[in-house]
C-alpha cells in the first residue's frame, strides 16, 4: 500500500487531499465535516477584518440539471461572511479539534494581513494561505506577513497573473505557492428568464472545477519548473487520476473545492483512497516518486509514429474517431466491423487517440 504521508514546509499531511478556501470550509462545523470525509489537512474560507457582503443568488452550475454540470461552477462569494473574533474564538478552534493541520486563508491588504496573521497564529494554525484574488500586491503582502508571523505563509495566486514570474518573485519570503483560484469574471445567463445565473450587480461570476483543471495544471507546470519551494495545485480536481495528473506536473499537493461542494464531504477520502489505489497498480510507493514526472517533457518536442495503430480487438467500431476527423482520414463501417485509416490524410493531429473511448487507437 503506498504512503499518501506527505510533509510540506513542516507541516505533515497524512494524505495529500486538502480542502480548499469555499463554502465547504465556511465555519468549524464545515472543516469537521471535511476532517471526517478524508481530507488530510484543513485550508478555511478566507477571513478578512471585516465579514463580507455576499450577492444572492452566489452559485450556479454551467448546464443545470444536466450531466454536463459537472464541467464547471461559477460563483460569486467574496471572503467568510463570519467575522475575524468569531474566527477566532469559536470556528478555528473546532477545527483545530479535529487534529488535522489547518491552514487559515486571510485577505488581502498588507495592512489587513498584518492585523489578521498574528491573530491566528496565536489562535493555532499550522500555517497561513493569503489570497490576493486580483487585487495583486502579492510581493507587499508577504513580506508584511514574513514580519509578523512565524509559521509558514503560502500565496495563492490568480491564473491571470503570470504564475510563474510571481512565484518566482515570492520564492524567498513564502514557504509555498498555491495555484490557482478561480478564472473570470464569466457570465451565465438562463435563456428562459433572459437574466444572469447568478446576482449582484452585473451577475458576473468566477469559474472552477473541471473546466480550469488544463489552465491550472499549465500553471503548476509553470511554476514548479521555476521555483523550489512546495507548490499546492488547485482547480478542477474530481478524481484521484486528476491528482495524480497535477503531482506529475510537480505539485506536493492538492485542494479540492468544487468536488466537494457538489459531491460532499467524503470527497476528500474518496480521491485520496483513488490516489493510493493508482499508486499500487502502477508499482509506486509514494507520491514522492512521481511527482515532477511530467515536467522532463516538458519542453521537449514530442514526436510520435503515423498513423496510429488500433487494436481491432478493443475497437468496437463505434465511429467516434471517424466522426471526428477533420482530415476525413478514418473510415469506420459497425457492420462491417471495418476501420481503415487512409495514411495519405492522416495529418497526425492525435485527436483520434485522445477521444477512442477504449483506447483502442495508439500512436508510439
Ligand atoms: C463558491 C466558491 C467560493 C470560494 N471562495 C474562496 C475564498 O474565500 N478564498 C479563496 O482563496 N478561494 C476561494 N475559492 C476558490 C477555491 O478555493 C479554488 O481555488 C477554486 O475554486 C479552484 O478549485 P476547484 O476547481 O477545486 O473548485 C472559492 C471557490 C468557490 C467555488
Amino acid at each position: 500500500m503506498a504512503d499518501l504521508a506527505v510533509t510540506i514546509a513542516g507541516i505533515q499531511f497524512k494524505n495529500p487531499v486538502l480542502t480548499a478556501a469555499g463554502p465547504t470550509t465556511r465555519d468549524g462545523e464545515s472543516l469537521l465535516k471535511a476532517a471526517s470525509g478524508g481530507a488530510g489537512g484543513l485550508v478555511t474560507k478566507t477571513v478578512s477584518v471585516k465579514p463580507a457582503a455576499v450577492a444572492k443568488p452566489n452559485m450556479a452550475v454551467l448546464q443545470p440539471g444536466k450531466v454536463g454540470s459537472r464541467r464547471g461552477m461559477l460563483n460569486a462569494e467574496l471572503w467568510s461572511e463570519l467575522p475575524l473574533d468569531r474566527w477566532i474564538k469559536y470556528e478555528y478552534p473546532l477545527a483545530l479539534g479535529s487534529g488535522l493541520p489547518v491552514i487559515a486563508s486571510i485577505g488581502y491588504t498588507p495592512q489587513e494581513v498584518s492585523q489578521i496573521g498574528p491573530m491566528v497564529e496565536e489562535a493555532g494554525v499550522s500555517a497561513i494561505e493569503f489570497s490576493t484574488h486580483y487585487v495583486g500586491g502579492h510581493k507587499e503582502i508577504a513580506k508584511t506577513l514574513r514580519d509578523c508571523v512565524s509559521i509558514p505563509i503560502f500565496a495563492k495566486l490568480s491564473p491571470q497573473v503570470d504564475v510563474a514570474k510571481v512565484a518566482k518573485e515570492l520564492e524567498q519570503s513564502v514557504d509555498g505557492i498555491v495555484a490557482i483560484n478561480t478564472l473570470g469574471p464569466c457570465l451565465h445567463i438562463d435563456i428562459e428568464t433572459g437574466r444572469p445565473v447568478l446576482g449582484g450587480e452585473k451577475g458576473y461570476g468566477w469559474l472552477s472545477g473541471a473546466a480550469i483543471k488544463p489552465l491550472a495544471l499549465r500553471c503548476v507546470a509553470d511554476i514548479a519548473q521555476t521555483v523550489k519551494i512546495p507548490v499546492i495545485a488547485v482547480g478542477g480536481v474530481m478524481s484521484g487520476e486528476d491528482a495524480v495528473e497535477f503531482f506529475m506536473a510537480g505539485a506536493s499537493a492538492v485542494q479540492v473545492c468544487t468536488a466537494a461542494i457538489l459531491d460532499g464531504p467524503s470527497v476528500y477520502g474518496k480521491i485520496s483512497t483513488e490516489i493510493g489505489d493508482w499508486l499500487d497498480k502502477h508499482g509506486h510507493k509514494s507520491i514522492e516518486s512521481i511527482r515532477g514526472l511530467a515536467l522532463s517533457s516538458i519542453g521537449k518536442t514530442t514526436a510520435f509514429t503515423y498513423p496510429p495503430t488500433v487494436d481491432t480487438a478493443r475497437c468496437n467500431f463505434c465511429g467516434l474517431c471517424s466522426k471526428s476527423c477533420v482530415y476525413s482520414a478514418i473510415s469506420v463501417n459497425k457492420e462491417k466491423e471495418f476501420f481503415q485509416i487512409d495514411r495519405k490524410k492522416c495529418a497526425a493531429c492525435g485527436l483520434c487517440v485522445a477521444i477512442c473511448p477504449q483506447s483502442a487507437l495508439s500512436a508510439s
